[in-house]
């Protein structure tokens, strides 16, 4: 079904432009992002960095239809997308274009729903067959390094790493054109963070897009091809990754560039850390 490539429209599989995204009520009205125009490519493995409150979160609900845009245009493979309402968004995630994986990954799992149960549901719901749903989770759990006797288990009897492979498992397993993860590896401790970044590396080849956002540089690092930087609601830079840690252009991304210990090895002393913020805040 969605693995159908002549299925597939060539373009971007996201193309946002000059999105404007408020909050609060209409006298109260807050703006979280303003013009900001991105692309996606086919396969592609985009970083989005930012610090909290940058707007990150709120990039990733646009494109998933869970907050309003109240400017500008959301492209979903081929599809304008920005003034769709709840139903024509809900059609649109049951075709599984897009999945997604969030920080708490309870949030994403059913905590009274077996981890098969929960990593079949997203294959029936695109019509899939229970006997070839079974077939394609199991085929899958290799991929993101779960075992097998962890399928009739319920989420709160796994580990948070666990839980988390699961639910980048549920996101990929019906191959979707994109998946957006937002700060899938910051609630984890290093072992799990660097083993899931490591299956999304792996997985990067096969075809599907990700949008990986971070607060750390330096988890983005190593997994995206391109990498764009949010910084108070507007895109400050956007580039291949490389340049943007090598050659950073935006005086907020050689800050970030600096304070990422693991570009380094060691972070980036308190007081050169605050001579740049104070020279972003002048
Ligand atoms: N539901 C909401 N209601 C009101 N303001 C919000 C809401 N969600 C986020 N914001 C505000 O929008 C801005 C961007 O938030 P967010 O997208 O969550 O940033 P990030 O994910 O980069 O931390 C922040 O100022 C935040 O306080
Ligand atoms: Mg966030």
């Amino acid at each position: 079904m969605s693995a159908d490539p002549t299925q597939r429209a060539a373009g971007p599989v996201l193309e946002v432009t000059d999105l404007e995204v408020h909050y609060g009520s209409r006298r109260r009205r807050r703006r979280a992002l303003h013009g900001v125009s991105l692309s996606i490519a086919p396969g592609e493995t985009v970083g989005i960095i930012g610090e909290t409150g940058s707007g990150k979160s709120t990039l990733a609900r646009a494109a998933l239809g869970l907050v309003r845009a109240s400017g500008g245009s959301i492209v979903v493979d081929g599809e304008e997308v920005a003034a769709y309402g709840h139903r024509q968004w809900r059609a649109l995630r049951r075709r599984g274009v897009v999945q997604y994986v969030f920080q708490d990954p309870l949030r994403s799992l059913d905590p009274d729903v077996t981890i098969e149960a929960s990593l079949a549901e997203p294959l029936l719901i695109q019509g899939v067959s229970p006997q070839e749903a079974a077939t394609r989770v199991r085929a899958f759990l290799d991929r993101v390094r779960l075992s097998g006797d962890l399928l009739d288990r319920l989420p709160s009897e796994l580990s948070g790493g666990q839980r988390q492979r699961v639910a980048v498992a549920r996101a990929l397993v019906t191959e979707p054109r994109l998946v957006i993860l937002d700060e899938p590896v910051s609630a984890l401790d290093s072992a799990n963070r660097v083993q899931i970044l490591q299956i999304l590396k792996e997985l990067r080849t096969e075809g599907v897009a990700l949008v990986f956002i971070s607060h750390d540089l330096g988890s983005v690092a190593g997994v995206a091809d391109r990498i764009a930087v949010l910084y108070q609601g507007e895109l400050v830079e956007t580039g291949a990754a490389a340049d943007v840690i090598n050659q950073p252009q935006h005086v907020y991304t050689r800050l970030l560039v600096r304070s990422a210990p693991t570009l380094h090895g060691a972070a980036a002393g308190r007081a050169e850390r605050e001579a740049l913020r104070a020279l972003l805040h002048a």
